[in-house]
Order: structure tokens, then sequence, then C-alpha cells
């Protein structure tokens, strides 16, 4: 399947087979992660790979919170793996601004008079987490596996049953597996809503 394709079919998966996932299809999901690009080439992430079902319960029911889905998020548990999306804030790339203007550094680096909080503070990590999990999406669509972005997470709670530790970030817990519901395509804005020239508008 090309790219196009991968982009146009893959949904939001809700409902899993039990299935495993092949080996060699694994492969191929971690490698579409691996390959992903990063700001400065940090590769600041850790993806944990779960597989045990009590575990995934165990997840799933960290992922009670969604307000739009007061029936629970139990379908993460029903999927032969989940993934666990982890980054490092301090391994990533960061932008701020002082007096001589804007500095790259990474987190570790920024000098502790530096107030992470101001406004134009920013961090890389959600966008190269973002990215290789987004490969990780399409190469499984393109495999014939469905994928749920789930954000919608009690982090402290994640954190605690994986053993994540406390500088790092959960952002991100993505079940994946086999369907028997491949959903009708979501709307989407139409381009003139979300893309402007030259200018913002
Ligand atoms: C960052 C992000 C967070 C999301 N969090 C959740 C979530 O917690 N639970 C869920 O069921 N879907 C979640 N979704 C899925 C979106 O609801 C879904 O992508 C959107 O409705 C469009 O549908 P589609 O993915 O089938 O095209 C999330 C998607 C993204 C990109």
């Amino acid at each position: 399947m090309d790219v196009y394709s991968a982009i146009q079919k893959r949904r939001s998966i809700r409902s899993y087979k039990p299935d495993g996932i092949p080996d060699e299809i694994m492969e191929k999901l971690l490698e579409a992660i691996r390959l992903a690009p990063s700001g400065g080439n940090r590769q600041p992430y850790r993806f944990i790979i779960v597989r045990e079902q009590d575990t995934k319960e165990k997840i799933a029911a960290a992922c009670r919170w969604y307000p739009g889905r007061p029936q629970g998020q139990g379908f993460i548990a029903e999927a032969p793996v989940v993934i666990v999306a982890c980054g490092s804030v301090n391994n990533a790339v960061v932008r701020y601004y002082t007096d001589e203007g804007v500095t790259l550094t990474t987190g570790w680096d920024v000098p502790p008079e530096v107030d992470r909080n101001q406004a134009d503070y920013q961090s890389v990590m959600d966008i190269d987490l973002a990215i290789a999990l987004d490969h990780l999406t399409l190469v499984a669509t393109a495999e014939g596996l469905g994928t749920c972005w789930i954000a919608a997470l009690d982090e402290h709670e994640i954190k605690r049953l994986l053993s994540v530790p406390e500088d790092k970030k959960v952002l991100v817990v993505m079940p994946v597996g086999y369907t028997d519901s491949w959903p009708e395509p979501r709307p989407r804005k139409p381009l003139e809503k979300i893309i402007c020239y030259e200018k913002y508008s």
C-alpha cells in the first residue's frame, strides 16, 4: 500500500480481535518509529510495548477519564499490543528567548534562571513523539492493522504501573491490532478552513 492510500485508509479503531501480531510485522512497526525524524535527531522517547493482559487492563482503566466517552476506553485492553509512548523533556530540543534573542538547546542545558513556564518556552518533544507514532499508524494501516491515539489518560497512574521515571512524560497510549470494524471516514474541515497563503488569515 502506498503512503497516500494508507493516509486515506487509516481510522481510529475502537474494537479489536484477539489475534496476535506476527513478529515480522511488529518489526516493521517498530522500525517505522525508529526511522522518524526528531528535533536535533535526539529521539527523546521510549516506547513501551505491552502485551500482558493484566497490564493492558490496568492501562485501559487508567484511560477512563475521556469526557466524550463515559463508558470508558476498555477497548484498549482488547488489542493484542498496547504501545505506551513516553517522552524525555530533558533530552528533547527546546526553544526559548532571552535578551540576546532565540536560543535552541536541549532540556538538559537550559540554564536554571530560565523560566520553563514562560509563554514562548517550547519543547519539541511532543512533536517528535507524534511524528514517530504517526509513522507507526500508517505502517500499521498498510499492514491491515488498526490503531487509536489515546491521550485521555491518567499519566500518574500509568507511570506508576509501568515504572516510568518521574522526569519522563507519558503522552499517548496506542492500542494496535486487527479489527472486524473499519469505520467510515470521519469528517474533516474543508481545505479553505485550514490552509491559508502568504499570511495567516
Ligand atoms: C492527540 C490525539 C488524542 C486522541 N485521544 C483519544 C482518546 O483518548 N480516546 C479516543 O477514543 N480517541 C482519541 N483520539 C482519536 C480522535 O478522536 C480521532 O482521531 C478523530 O476523531 C478523527 O477520527 P479518525 O482517527 O478515525 O480519522 C485522539 C486523537 C489524537 C490525534
